[in-house]
């Protein structure tokens, strides 16, 4: 891939350089620390909560640069266990992805790893823990990868909120330690009790009447779909995982945030001042402000017009006429039926399976890394990919390396997506150009259900 300054980037690099020439060259990378920290998450009535965080927090810290920038991070392995940093969304070099098994080998404790790579594509992303992830993940370890355009928006304000649910044990203020439950890995995967924005249950920003907003949405829970509405804020989806719409789609009723989807919306305040606009939350039947905007105060008199589209990022079109057609059928799971899968070379019965911790299929074996691949494609390659849910629980399919497109019920290509969610029954067709060499993954993103056999992986060469 080749990189191509414009001159805020350039700029901006140059900068960095200057400051680093006092340094050794050793020293290049600033560091990102996986550590064990105890820090308030509850209210302030409970004791701390140990989590494993970047930087001893959750989220990490917020990781920003200008398109086309380059990233370093020296990964510093504070944690009791091995792990690697995964860069969720960027079309990244392989070497680069931080798939523990697959694109490099874990980092022990008391290690590091450098992390060097281009981000090609303005938008959302996010970082985070790519081995042992239904625990790791759960534990606190991710981070928002935030890629700005290279002109900025017509907004007042941006905001970035990542979305998380925990599962805490309220007598201890603690982590539950039930990681790669039976009962996680088989349903709908580790549900927690606790929901929080930017760690906080009860995130409240200050805001003008009047005024247009950037939100960043990120759901980095291991399992929860967030079914999601604005109050008091009227707004548009102008991307999705990262990706730019082609047309700004208006908010109309709710909205769906999957496990490691994100969704940028532009809003303008509408709520009265000495009101409040709200992100609401649907659980059932009930409703909850997720993240609350206190309008303070008076902004202009009157709204803007509606906003354009986000630049595009620059992306091959996949040529549907010619494609190369695979298919994936998922199956397994609690009361999906399934008798059995190839695990480890053999046909295994779902008792043998359950005993190994494994609960689901990909074409009829139970997936992983050691497998062989599920394509080998050539570089270039178009490839169309079916996929059938056949179990009765919602997935969260995410492809690493490349976006996709969905394909609509009418044939035509959807929104470029990385991560799609599939309700149970459904099947969705996806699109792309395998223009990024390398092993990449493609698995379920419900971290238990990853865990348990949704896991498989393509290779480019
Ligand atoms: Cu968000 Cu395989 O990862
Ligand atoms: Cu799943």
């Amino acid at each position: 891939m080749t990189l191509k300054l414009n001159r805020r980037q350039f700029i901006a690099t140059g900068t960095a350089f200057a400051a680093l020439g006092a340094r050794s060259a050793a020293a290049a990378s600033p560091e990102l620390n996986a550590r064990v920290a105890d820090i308030q998450l509850l209210p302030e009535n409970y004791g701390s909560t140990r989590i494993w965080g970047f930087e001893g927090m959750a989220p990490g810290p917020e990781i920003r640069v200008v398109q086309g920038a380059r990233v370093q991070r020296r990964l510093v392995n504070g944690l009791p266990d091995v792990t690697s940093t995964h860069w969720h969304g960027i079309r990244i070099d392989n070497s680069m992805d931080g798939v523990a098994g697959l694109t490099q080998e874990a980092i022990a404790p008391g290690t590091s790893f450098d992390y060097d790579f281009i981000v090609p594509d303005a938008g959302t992303y996010w970082y985070h823990a790519h081995n042992r992830s239904f625990e790791q993940v759960a534990r606190g370890l991710h981070g928002a990868l935030i890629v700005e355009e290279p002109d900025p928006l017509d907004i007042d304000h941006e905001e970035v909120l990542v979305l998380d649910d925990w599962l805490i044990d309220p007598d201890t203020a603690q982590i539950a330690e039930t990681f790669g439950a039976m009962h996680d890995l088989s349903h709908a995967g580790r549900l927690g009790n606790y929901i929080t924005t930017n760690g906080k249950y009860n995130l409240s920003k200050p805001v003008n009447r009047h005024e247009r907003l950037r939100l960043r949405l990120i759901n980095a829970s291991n399992a929860r779909i967030f079914q999601l509405a604005l109050d008091g804020l009227e707004g548009w989806i102008v991307a999705l995982d990262g990706m730019p719409l082609a047309q700004p789609r208006e908010v109309e009723g709710t909205f769906l945030l999957a496990p490691a989807q994100r969704i940028d919306l532009i809003v303008d305040v509408t709520s009265e001042t000495g009101g409040a606009g709200h992100i609401v939350q649907f659980d059932r039947n009930e409703s909850f402000s997720q993240v609350a905007f206190e309008v303070t105060g008076d902004g202009a008199k009157s709204r803007r017009a509606a906003p354009g589209p986000l630049p595009p990022n620059n992306h091959a079109m996949p040529q549907l006429a010619g494609a190369r057609d695979l298919s994936l059928l998922m199956e397994g799971g609690a009361m999906g039926g399934m008798r059995g899968a190839m695990m480890g070379g053999r046909m295994s019965s779902m008792r043998e399976m359950m005993q190994s911790g494994n609960f689901w299929a990909f074409n009829g074996s139970v997936g992983g890394l050691d497998g062989a691949p599920l394509a080998s494609l050539s570089h270039g390659e178009t490839v169309r990919l079916k996929i059938t849910n056949d179990t009765v629980f919602p997935h969260a399919m995410h492809l690493h390396g490349m976006h996709f497109h969905e394909i609509s019920p009418d044939g035509s290509l959807g929104p470029l997506r990385d991560t799609t969610l599939l309700e149970r029954g459904e099947v969705r067709d996806i699109a792309f150009v395998a223009d990024n060499p390398g092993k990449w993954l493609l698995h379920c993103h419900m971290l238990s259900h990853a865990a348990a056999g949704m896991m498989t992986w393509i290779e480019v060469a």
